[in-house]
């Protein structure tokens, strides 16, 4: 079947029941579908797992299926690899890519670690295998503060590739971490500005900020956490309604679970586009899933000499969190 184009390009037949096909055919093939919060709502409601970053890698690492399709981007589809390597994991669109993760080439990352000698490198899981081999030690935005604060006081620590998370964690715990200078276009897009009307607009609201943001806007929190603990802390809030800085994906879950509650995305700082939206995120859809199930296409592949390499750190992470 030809992927050329980084996913199946073969046509869907005309009124096919895509969501009972992709149930039907999940469940003959014995595969299991992972969601990340980002992902469009109608894949997160026919998924067997839906999850942040962490939750998706600490999942992968216990699933017996010998099919994992992983609809969420590149990375996360090739974490679950190096944690599954025999099994066969698939991503419904290869072009799904990730910002972050490109703003941090493994080459010039080599180069940055070796201008810092006798520093332990952490790296964010947004990042190539490639950059994940040059790493010891994987963290997410779910377990960053806690991976850091297990490290002695004094030990030196280069962080990549988010500025802002790199940051947030400095401010946070008295590090001075060395930080790649890279980051998300979603997230730095969020308008400060924006924020400080909607407070004005809805006095009572609490805000929900992703780590990746920018500074100014983490200021302006009440949470500040992975998407997983955002939705955790709004899920337990007293309060009705929450202004929320991450992609807009995760109102989807938001929503569902609490449905009394309003929640109001943050735009970005350019009107004209819908700027909290991860452009990458939504090139998985329905049609696409359903291909890839049926010819278990396009397949996720770590170069073999990457593998161990790139285990190790995702494996400490999973220890120490
Ligand atoms: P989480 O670690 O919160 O899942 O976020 C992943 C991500 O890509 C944020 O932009
Ligand atoms: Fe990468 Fe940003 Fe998209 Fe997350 S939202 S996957 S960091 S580009």
């Amino acid at each position: 079947m030809n992927t050329d184009k980084g996913y199946v390009d073969a046509p869907v037949p005309d009124g096919l029941d895509l969501k009972a096909e992709i149930i039907r055919l999940k469940k003959e093939k014995g595969a299991v579908i992972m969601a990340h919060y980002y992902q469009k709502g109608e894949i997160q409601d026919i998924a067997d797992y839906i999850g942040d970053s962490l939750a998706l890698a600490r999942i992968a690492s216990t699933l017996d299926a010998h099919i994992i399709v992983l609809c969420g981007v590149h990375f996360m589809a090739e974490t679950a690899k190096v944690l599954c390597p025999d099994k066969k994991v698939l991503c419904p669109d290869l072009n799904a890519g990730c910002s972050l993760a490109d703003s941090c080439p493994a080459e010039d990352f080599a180069r940055f670690i070796e201008q810092h000698p006798g520093h332990t490198v952490i790296s964010y899981v947004n990042t190539s295998a490639a950059v994940k081999a040059l790493t010891d030690i994987v963290v997410t935005s779910g377990n960053a503060m806690k991976v850091v604060d297990s490290l002695p006081a004094d030990e030196k620590i280069i962080f990549g590739p988010d500025r802002n998370l790199g940051n947030y964690i400095n401010s946070m715990t008295g590090r001075q971490m060395v930080l790649w200078d890279g980051a998300c276009h979603v997230h730095e897009r969020f308008s400060l500005e924006r924020l400080l009307e909607l407070k004005k607009e809805h006095p009572g609201a609490k805000v929900l900020v992703h780590p990746e943001c920018r500074p100014q806007l983490r200021m302006l929190a009440d949470e500040v956490g992975s998407t997983a603990a955002l939705l955790k802390y709004a899920a337990s809030s007293d309060a009705a309604e929450f202004i929320v800085a991450t992609e807009s994906g995760i109102l989807h879950e938001m929503r569902k679970q609490c449905p009394g509650k309003t929640f109001i995305p943050l735009p970005g700082d350019d009107s004209t586009c819908a700027c909290n939206d991860c452009s990458y995120m939504k090139l998985n859809t329905l049609e696409k899933l359903y291909n890839t199930l049926l010819y278990e296409q396009p397949e996720v592949h770590v170069a073999p000499e990457l593998m161990e390499a790139a285990k190790r750190p995702i494996v400490r992470m999973l220890e120490l969190s």
